[in-house]
């Protein structure tokens, strides 16, 4: 891993979900940290996990240091600084509406509208659009040499890949300018003998649903250009030569399949594929192909027991030669030579000697 992420700025684990980002974000950004370089990681994480595991109870919207001492006890010597936040992505929404609204008026109003604010926690992407908002401001602020960015739980490891685009495509698209033009629905909607179910419905709830949605409108029309260049800095930053894509999978099939897909779509798309990390990795060690349940029965005096233990034998060398064969087709399909095989470990990783085990792997020689 030390030699692909020489001179990287910007680090992006990108996989199916459950195989591990968040792991191996974390597990990164400490061996990055542990050489002298100063990184953050941004994860998103709902289960807080990696939160727990570094000692750090209010993860905030902005990257927090994590203590040294903490990992010390681990045989981790942090030379540079280790970073770490949670990515809360209503929180990042409303950062960049201010950002980017010419005015506190302006700003205020879109906060306010509660259109807005169901929208900003339910639009499809965008947690995948505000993770890579997150990573270009810590970017722009340059105070981290490093950045590592976990990305979402989403089904579609490429929906973050297409984020940014799909996010200005929704405020740049047909439905909003068939919206916003005077004659369009908007003027339409208000227009016409639906005020009369309008003002019911105002009476009934309380709620100026028309009136929150033409303030909706309005106001964000005045946010495009921002959006627009935003999200064009975004995409330049996702496609820099010093940003890298980390893919990563378990040696599960889906997942397999959608790594293999991902990999090929950065490639197409002229992104900067990194490497590819195979966690969960089953092993094939050298053991006989069978257990000898007699053999086994003599050494335990216990029959059944014996055969407990050669049907769990059986079941991992059939999980390992699993994995042996995904890999396989893993390095063909993705013209991969050396994919970075982390093992399955005992236990979960919840804390930071799971950190550390998997840190290990992942920076073995
Ligand atoms: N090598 C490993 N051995 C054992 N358990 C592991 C290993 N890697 C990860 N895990 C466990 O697998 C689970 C999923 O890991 P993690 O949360 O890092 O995946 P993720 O890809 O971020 O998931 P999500 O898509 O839900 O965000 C966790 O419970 C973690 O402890
Ligand atoms: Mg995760």
């Amino acid at each position: 891993m030390k030699a692909r992420l020489t001179d990287k700025r910007v680090i992006i684990c990108a996989g199916s979900g459950g195989v591990g980002k968040t792991t191996t974000s974390a597990a990164l950004a400490m061996g990055l940290a542990a050489e002298g370089k100063r990184v953050a990681v941004v994860t998103i994480d709902p289960a807080r996990r990696l939160a727990d595991a570094l000692g750090l109870d209010d993860l905030g919207n902005e990257p927090h240091l994590v203590d040294p001492q903490r990992l010390a006890g681990h045989g981790i010597e942090v030379r540079g600084e280790l970073w770490a936040m949670m990515l809360d992505p209503k929180r990042t929404f409303d950062e960049l509406i201010a950002r980017l609204a010419p005015d506190e008026r302006a700003r205020d109003e879109v906060l306010a509208n509660r259109i807005y604010q169901q929208l900003s926690s339910a639009v499809a992407g965008s947690q995948e659009f505000t993770a890579v908002a997150k990573l270009y401001e810590l970017d722009r602020s340059e105070r981290f040499d490093v950045l590592v960015l976990d990305t979402p739980p989403s089904r579609n490891a490429l929906d973050f890949l297409d984020a940014p685009e799909r996010l200005t495509g929704f405020f740049e698209g047909r439905a909003l300018r068939v919206f916003l033009a005077p004659t369009g629905l908007a003027a339409r909607v208000v227009g016409r003998g639906t005020g009369v179910v309008s003002s019911v419905l105002k009476r009934l709830t309380g709620v100026d649903l028309l009136d929150d949605l033409s303030v909706f409108f309005r106001s964000l029309g005045g946010l495009l250009e921002g959006f627009r260049e935003r999200a064009a800095g975004v995409k330049a930053l996702l496609a820099d030569e010093r940003t890298t894509f980390i893919v990563i999978t378990s040696p599960e099939h889906e997942p397999v399949e959608e790594a293999i897909f991902f990999a090929g779509k950065l490639r197409d798309a002229d992104m900067p594929f990194g490497g590819l990390v195979v966690n969960r990795f089953h092993a094939l060690d050298s053991g006989p192909p069978g257990a000898d349940v007699a053999a086994l029965t003599t050494a335990l005096g216990d029959a059944k027991l014996a055969a407990k233990v050669a049907r769990a034998y059986a079941e991992e060398r059939t999980l390992a030669e699993r994995d042996h064969a995904a890999l396989e087709h893993l390095c063909r399909a993705t013209g991969e030579a050396n994919p970075i095989v982390i093992p399955q470990l005992d236990g979960d990783v919840h804390d930071v000697d799971g950190l550390v085990a998997i840190h290990r792997h992942l920076f073995a020689d």
